[in-house]
């Protein structure tokens, strides 16, 4: 007898980045610092690029995320009480499985719900993660998490991940705002776990964003690419150059893409010229770095009470379990 096909829902209707156009007319318009919205790195390329990150020496959060995740997942699990794992910023889920395999492993495992901006890594993970774990059911959504959160399917005992520190790329009232409508999101039994980076030495910092190879450059610069392919803009890519440094008073890291001369662009699907200046800079993604007393300030803010903070032997990054406040 053949084994029943894998259960598995994708939804496509909240549709990725539906509003570019309008997005990229507002942010390249802005001064003094023009700006791309972080989330227009993430089509298949993009996807494949931040992967290729995470496997550089120098980008620490994805190694140390992934040390506590393989050490603390059955904990998690545990504390959690969930037998849904919801996961917002999926991408290739490749961390994610430490969790997945701890709540198959403790005979809890019911659906997986990876959320993501781009469809081609919610495709593959849902085929992937069901080839692996055969039992479990997955309804993917493919949306922004900004706007389409009342698309994840109800539920409870959830626990809803938001790893990388993904978090960090939202600006602080984007965060706070975005915290606050997952708590509304959920019941009284579900949880979140979310990995934020930890503030640290600057050297570290900045080489985790300028990596010697170059694939931080690409990523960055792919969001040129997005922008020609989704708007007909004329972006010419060689045309500027990667910027990351860590900005240690508002505790980020900006990436920029500074461009090499003076030159004119056009976005035809956003009604726009654009005019840069050799020199000029365009910011492409802020990653904000925390400590501990800000990551249980910004969840109570939210309205949530951290129930565990899980950090590498290495004090790099952590990842905060938390619920809703009593
Ligand atoms: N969680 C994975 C991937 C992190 S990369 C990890 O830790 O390795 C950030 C992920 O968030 C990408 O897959 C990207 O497509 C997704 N993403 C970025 N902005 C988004 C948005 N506004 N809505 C939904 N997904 C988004
Ligand atoms: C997805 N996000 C948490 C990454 C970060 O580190 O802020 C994106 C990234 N940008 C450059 N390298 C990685």
């Amino acid at each position: 007898m053949s084994a029943a096909a894998p259960e598995i829902t994708i939804d496509r209707h909240a549709g990725g980045a539906a509003d570019m156009g309008e997005e990229v007319r507002e942010g390249l318009t802005r001064r003094p610092l023009k700006e791309l919205p972080p989330k227009l790195f993430y089509d298949a390329r993009g996807s494949e690029l931040f992967d290729q990150i995470t496997a550089q020496p120098e980008y620490y959060p994805a190694r140390a995320e992934r040390s506590i995740l393989n050490r603390c997942s059955p904990e998690i699990v545990a504390l959690s009480g969930a037998d849904e794992l919801v996961e917002l910023g999926s991408g290739v889920a490749s961390k994610t499985r430490a969790l997945l395999y701890a709540m198959a492993g403790a005979g809890v495992l019911d659906r997986y719900v990876p959320f993501d901006i781009d469809l081609s890594v919610v495709e593959a993970c849902a085929t992937e993660l069901t080839e692996v774990l055969p039992g479990m059911r997955v309804h993917g959504v493919v949306g922004d998490f900004g706007r389409d959160l009342d698309r994840l399917p109800d539920g409870d005992h959830r626990l809803i991940a938001f790893l990388g520190g993904t978090v960090g790329n939202l600006y602080p009232d984007e965060r706070a705002a975005f915290l606050a409508r997952v708590r509304e999101q959920m019941g009284p039994s579900d949880h979140l776990l979310v990995g934020m980076d930890l503030v640290k030495d600057r050297a570290l910092l900045e080489a985790a964003y300028n990596d010697a190879v170059g694939v931080t450059a690409a990523f960055n610069l792919n969001v040129l690419k997005a922008v020609n392919e989704g708007l007909g803009a004329d972006f010419d890519l060689d045309a500027y150059e990667h910027v990351a440094f860590f900005d240690p008073e508002a505790a980020r890291i900006e990436m920029r893409l500074r461009s090499l001369r003076d030159q004119n662009v056009s976005v035809p699907g956003a009604g726009l010229e654009v005019d840069l200046a050799e020199g000029e800079e365009i910011r492409t993604e802020i990653s904000s770095k925390f400590t501990q007393e800000r990551i249980e300030s910004e969840l109570g803010a939210a309205g949530l009470e951290l129930t565990r903070l899980f950090c590498d032997d290495e004090g790099l990054f952590s990842l905060a379990l938390a619920a809703p406040a009593s």
